[in-house]
């Protein structure tokens, strides 16, 4: 049987991923997470899924973590995120594992056109270039990673979205979450699928000077 590794696994998007992964396939599921005791009652209502404590900065834990998974998906954020992302392509070295979903932001390679992307740059500042380090050190690694790259993010119960290529202007402004973590679960099914690729996520006509809701 399959298995999937999710790092921050009480994160929104891994909640709605996780959530997917059970209700629709049969995958085993390994949760990563800083106090994991917010997932046992989850883990312990799912016979194919189990909790794992860890900081996603512990090589060693992440390591030991990676034993027996296929895919390694990191929903994870916060300000040290590069060191995030060292120590995973570190782990997935050294346990000899390749296939990895990353989670990272629109605007990290000044890719947002027009008056949206001057409102974001200037409304995520730090977050950008930080999240932006962070992509490199993926794309520089030799896995065989995917980067998504999501619009700001709503709640909306809706897949709905549409994908722009690493090069190309990004689309839109919003996406539901809901869409990103149908993704996550497509690429695990499907590995090949945007393999080596880091992918814009828009929900489709949602062009504009900012999110709606602003
Ligand atoms: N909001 C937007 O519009 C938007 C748009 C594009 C991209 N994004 C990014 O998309 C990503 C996923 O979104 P989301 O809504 O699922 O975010 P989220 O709910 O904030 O989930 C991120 C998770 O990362 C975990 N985490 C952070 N540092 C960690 C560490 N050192 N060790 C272990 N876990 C750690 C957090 O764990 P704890 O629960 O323990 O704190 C949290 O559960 C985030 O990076 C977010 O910044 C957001």
């Amino acid at each position: 049987m399959a298995k999937v590794l999710i790092l921050g696994a009480n994160g929104k998007i891994a909640r709605l991923a996780e959530h997917i992964f059970v209700d629709t396939t049969d995958t085993d599921l390994r949760l990563y997470l800083r106090n994991a005791g917010r997932l046992k009652d989850f883990a312990d209502s799912h016979k194919l899924v189990e909790t794992v404590e860890g900081d996603a900065t512990d090589v060693a834990g992440l390591s030991e973590s990676m034993e027996d998974v296929d895919m390694v998906y990191a929903n994870l954020a916060g300000g040290n995120i590069v060191d995030e992302a060292k120590a995973v392509v570190e782990a997935m070295h050294a346990e000899k594992k390749t296939r990895l979903v990353w989670i990272s932001t629109l605007g990290i390679y000044d890719e947002v056109p027009g008056k949206f992307g001057k409102w974001n740059n200037e409304t995520l500042g730090n977050y950008i270039t930080t999240y932006a380090a962070a992509a490199k050190v993926i794309e520089d690694s030799d896995l065989d990673y995917t980067i998504i790259r999501p619009a700001w993010l709503t709640d909306k119960p809706e897949v709905d979205y549409e994908v722009t290529q690493k090069g190309e202007a990004f689309k839109g402004t919003e996406v539901s979450r809901r869409s990103i973590a149908q993704i996550v679960v497509d690429i695990f099914q499907d590995p090949d699928k945007f393999k080596c690729e880091s992918i814009g996520v828009n929900k489709p006509n949602t062009d504009g000077d900012k999110p709606a809701w602003y």
